[in-house]
């Protein structure tokens, strides 16, 4: 099994009272998956901080303990160390205190550490709901939900789920309480609350439960790759037999001495063009991640390079040049011209190289490429590249990891309350999410390899 290519993980975020918990339950029941409640494992949490007398605002005893107790979701319900825990997390005491425990940084990451392990161990594909689980949970999934309806229409449910009659009053007074929680999430400081890019927004104000999970259920199919022959995969499809040639020459240099491996290529058969866009750590990562694939690209290189006969090269591998330091509009008009006319595009978003292990962030060029051309965007992420004498002796990997297809979904639901610059900003965030989680796929890979 590809560990780069997963089965299917439906990934669904929303405010409080959207109707996420009622959605996903029916969602996973329907698709026969696991259904994780990221909400309730913070609520697990929390009742245990409260039963061993540990401070809501202690992060390093709630993360020392975190990684201690046993959580399980058990055909809908939730386990802590073996004890059914749903009745006892949603008590006043733990709803009153859930949300410092889960605003503390340390806490979060290990927790997502949890929720991406139940994730990939769930071999039948997993639905997941919660606040950051399309941005910092799974930015690869290939189906993110987020469910919205209007702050009235959730204080309504809120009041009938909780078998409250719904008066006047008590309406205004859950209508405060939940925008109050929806300020505390989306304001707080790590992994607010955020819209995906690439997520299907569904609001579900003027909706019944049954159509909210039809249209999840289209997306869910959609989202399924179509397989992929191995033929597909590897047919070669150049149009310049240079390129062609040179491709397959780098390959037999760094499969065989430098035994280069590639995850998830899978990924990149079922449409037609690309935007990859791939970390950069080495002078080597283009001819080293260009060379994976059996077709044709188009670069952007700094305009430096383009002098004398490795200029003319380069130009000739469809390298197109880019001024650096200030807005270059003919190269990134070029670039979006050569991804609109059918072509793939390999774009490292960060600009200039940064070091093994600490990528990002990515600038501006990311987002507006995506948004004009409207071309859907493969993260990539190569490691090796700046350490081949050691790849060579077998001390380091060089690898190419290929992440799925994303497609700019919420692009015009962003466009109502953010300014290009932010989404553009959002965008680069969600880059730099899917490159360290595929990092983190290659350290585990080869953990596993020994
Ligand atoms: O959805 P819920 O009410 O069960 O969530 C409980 C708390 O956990 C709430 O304060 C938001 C927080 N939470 C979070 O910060 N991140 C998640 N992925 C899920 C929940």
């Amino acid at each position: 099994m590809d560990p780069a290519f997963d089965p299917l993980q439906i990934a669904i975020d929303g405010p409080a009272g959207s109707g996420k918990s009622t959605v996903a339950a029916r969602l996973a029941h329907e698709l026969g998956m696991v259904h994780v409640d990221t909400g309730a494992m913070y609520r697990a949490l929390t009742l245990v901080a409260r039963r061993e007398g540990i401070g809501v605002d202690d992060a390093a005893a709630l993360s020392r303990r975190l990684l201690e107790i046993e959580m399980e979701f058990v055909e809908g319900r939730i386990h802590l160390d073996g004890e059914d825990v749903s009745e006892a997390i949603r008590s006043n005491g733990v709803t009153s205190q859930v949300s410092q425990v889960s605003a503390h940084e340390q806490v979060r990451r290990a927790m997502v550490v949890r929720q991406r392990r139940m994730c990939r161990a769930a071999r039948q594909g997993a639905v997941i709901e919660g606040r950051d689980i399309g941005s910092v949970v799974l930015p690869l999934s290939r189906c993110k939900i987020y469910l919205d309806a209007a702050v009235e229409e959730r204080a309504r449910r809120r009041l009938l789920q909780q078998g409250e009659p719904v008066d006047a009053d008590r309406l205004e007074r859950m209508r405060e309480e939940i925008a109050r929680r929806d300020r505390l999430d989306t304001e707080r400081e790590h992994s607010p609350l955020v819209i995906a890019p690439d997520a299907h927004v569904i609001d579900s104000t003027a909706l019944t439960l049954d159509e909210v999970v039809q249209r999840c259920v289209e997306h869910a199919r959609a989202a399924v790759p179509a397989p992929v022959s191995h033929k597909e995969i590897h047919a070669w499809r150049f149009t310049m037999r240079s390129y062609q040639a040179a491709v397959w020459l780098l390959r037999l240099v760094f499969f065989r001495p430098f035994g280069m491996r590639v995850y998830g290529l899978a990924n990149q058969a079922a449409d037609r063009n690309f935007l990859f866009a791939c970390n950069h750590i080495s002078h080597f990562d283009p001819p080293v991640a260009g060379s994976v694939f059996r077709r044709e690209l188009y670069f952007l290189a700094k305009a430096e390079l383009f002098g004398g006969f490795f200029g003319r090269l380069i130009r000739h591998f469809r390298a197109i040049p880019i001024r650096r330091g200030r807005w270059d509009e003919q190269a990134m008009s070029a670039a979006v011209e050569a991804l609109r006319s059918g072509a793939s595009l390999m774009f490292f978003p960060e600009g200039t190289r940064k070091p093994a292990g600490r990528p990002g962030p990515a600038k501006r060029g990311l987002g507006i490429l995506w948004e004009e051309s409207g071309v859907p965007m493969i993260p990539v992420y190569v490691r090796g590249t700046d350490r081949l004498r050691r790849c060579l002796l077998r001390r380091e990997r060089l690898e190419v990891w290929v992440g799925p297809p994303l497609r700019l979904h919420a692009l015009e639901v962003l466009q109502k309350t953010m300014t290009a610059q932010q989404i553009h900003r959002r965008i680069g965030d969600l880059w730099l999410a899917c490159i360290e989680e595929l990092a983190e796929r290659s350290e585990q890979e080869g953990g596993e390899r020994g």
